[in-house]
Order: structure tokens, then sequence, then C-alpha cells
């Protein structure tokens, strides 16, 4: 087994920096081990217009460790208000928009009710080139949290890959088997798969106590799934690309009787796809997956600089420092195979 691994450097296609003192809490992190990511823009003010985006991006910019040649990817956040006009205004500087449907996980309640109000920012979006960018559960209170994302494929997902066929679709942190044959059997559709969705199941989450810092949306599912997803990331079809869907939240509103949706994985991002990458004996595969599938996905160049991974173990930190409170990393306390040299 490889005790040494050059890869390309990679990109996070989905990862999400907060603001303020939060932001400048976590910023480092990505930027010393991705080259560019992709800014989900579900600020408590949403990402809406092209002005909050300069802004937003201006203030990631300032909190970057001095000389980090980090790129943050922005985008723009999708409501029933977003015009043809706000796209083609931002069609320059946003890369892609995020669809939320209303109320699907944090910060959306001013994300979608209904696409089709959209349907003429879609239309804009298609001809700019613009990618949509999906958060693919419903929202629906009859169907079990479970089934969401099955769900949100046939009864939203179907109708808007047939309406808008060269719109490219990347389905963000897919969860199931079924989420995978969608991506697979769908022209100009990718998605990104989170390090936790491809480590651990619900019964991590849940079996002996319940465990909030495993809780994110999508929740986690059955170990079938995680296979499924393993089995993706590994693919050759280059359909399928990293994006952590590192979502900080301080400990309190994680360990409280609601606990926040999302689980932080940027401190140690590349370290736990290579430890999922060495379990899957796919060690071969994670370069394609975390470097070369997103950009050719997304038409930008692959990078140039490469970052070395050791194995050699290392501890995950208790918490870090964020802002006026704490985060828990993803398996805080536990001890990886493997450790990112940068
Ligand atoms: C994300 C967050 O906290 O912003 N949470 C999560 O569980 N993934 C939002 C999201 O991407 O759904
Ligand atoms: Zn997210």
């Amino acid at each position: 087994m490889a005790a040494r691994l050059v890869i390309t450097r990679p990109d996070d296609w989905h990862l999400h920096l907060r603001s303020g003192a939060r932001l400048k809490a976590v910023a480092g992190f990505s930027a010393r081990q991705m080259a560019r990511a992709i800014i989900m823009p579900n600020l408590p003010e949403p990402v809406t217009t092209l002005s909050r985006l300069q802004k937003y991006r201006e203030e990631i910019t300032a909190a970057l460790p001095a000389g980090s040649s980090f790129a943050p990817l922005m985008t723009l956040y999708l409501t029933d208000d977003t015009s043809p006009a706000i796209i083609n205004e931002a069609k320059g500087e946003a890369v892609a928009c995020k669809w939320y449907p209303a109320g699907a996980t944090t910060h959306s309640s001013n994300g979608v009710r209904d696409i089709r109000n959209i349907y003429p920012a879609l239309e804009a979006m298609q001809k700019a080139g613009m990618l949509l960018l999906v958060h693919g559960e419903v929202t629906d209170a009859q169907v079990d949290v479970f089934e969401r994302e099955t769900v949100f494929m046939e009864r939203e997902l179907s109708k808007v890959r047939a309406d808008f066929p060269s719109l490219k679709i990347v389905v963000e942190h897919i969860s199931t088997r079924r989420a995978a044959e969608f991506v697979r059997a769908h022209a100009n559709t990718g998605a990104t798969i989170t390090a936790h969705h491809l480590l651990a199941s619900r019964n991590d989450m849940l079996a002996g106590g319940i465990r909030p810092h495993y809780y994110c949306a999508p929740i986690l599912k059955t170990r079938e799934d995680m296979e499924a997803l393993r089995e993706a990331a590994a693919d050759d079809c280059g359909k399928f690309f990293l994006g952590t869907d590192s979502a900080p939240h301080a400990v309190g509103e994680k360990e409280s009787a609601c606990g926040c949706a999302g689980v932080f994985t940027a401190n140690a991002a590349l370290e736990l796809y290579a430890a999922a990458f060495d379990e899957m004996g796919a060690l071969d595969k994670l370069e394609a997956f975390a470097a070369h599938n997103g950009a050719d996905f997304y038409a930008m160049p692959r990078n140039a600089e490469k970052v070395t991974l050791l194995k050699e173990q290392q501890r995950i930190p208790e918490t870090l420092p964020f802002g006026d409170a704490k985060v828990t990393p993803f398996l805080a306390g536990k001890v990886i195979p493997w450790r990112a040299e940068c």
C-alpha cells in the first residue's frame, strides 16, 4: 500500500465558509488544501444578487492567510424572485446558482418554493453557461426524511433535467444509491460526494446513542448507500467529484434539543477522502475524483500544483476555535491514517 501519494492539488466543489469571525476561523483550512472552492451562498442574508456576491467575495479574500492563492468561486442563491436580469447581471462573476428548496436545510427559508416560478432564470443560466447546483431533497412533511432525496429525483429533478437538456446540473452531496444512478443515467449531470457520506452511515449517527456531529442534510443513509457512493466516487465515468459540504456550526448549535445540520471536515478534508479511498482499495482513483473530474465538468483548467499525502496517523482535535465559539470537527478525538503535507 502506498505510504506516500502525490496528486494534483484538489478543488472543493461545495463549501460553506460562513461570515465574520467564523469565516476567519475556518477559511485557512480550505485555503491550505484546496486550489479553488465553490462557495455556498446560504448566509443568514443569502447571496441573491451580484452586489452581495461581490461583498461576500471581498470578505472571503480578506479572511485568507497572507499570500494565499486560493480562489473562491462564487454562486448565487436562487429565490422565487430570481429574474433573468439578475442572472445576466451576475453571469461574469457567478459560476453557478444554487437551488435550495425552501426549508430544506440551514438558511434555506428564502429558497425556491416552486422551481417553475423561475424557469426564465434557468433559461438565462442555460444560455449563459452557468451551472445549476441542487440541494436534492423535497421538503414535503409527508415524506420520510430518509426518502427525501429519492423523492426529489422523481418529483422535481427529472422534470427540470428534461426541460433544460443543455443546462449543466450538479446534484450536491448525494447520499443514496438512487441519486448515483440518476446522475449516471443523465447527460450534463454530475454530483459532489462528501467525505462523511463515504465514511459513515446512519448507524454511526444513531446506534448506541445519538451523535449530533454526524447529523447533516442530506441525512446519512444505509451502509448499502454508502457502498454505492464509494463505487461512484471511484468510477471512471468522470461524473462524481469532491465536494466536502464542510458546514461548521458552533458546538452548542449542534449539541442541542434541536441541533443544526452540518458536518465540519475542512480541517482534514483530503486526509478523510484518502482514508475512504484507502478503505476502498482505490487510492489510484483519488486524484481523478479530487482534482480532475470537477474541473472538467465545470470546464475549468485542472490545477498545475501538486499536494502530498502521507500514510501517517493524525489525531483529529476535539474542538477547533470558531469565532466566539468552538466547532467540533468530524471524527473529533479519533485517529485517522493519513496526513496531508500542506
Ligand atoms: C449546510 C449548512 O449548514 O449550511 N448543512 C448541511 O447539513 N449540509 C447546508 C447544506 O448544504 O444543506
Ligand atoms: Zn452544503
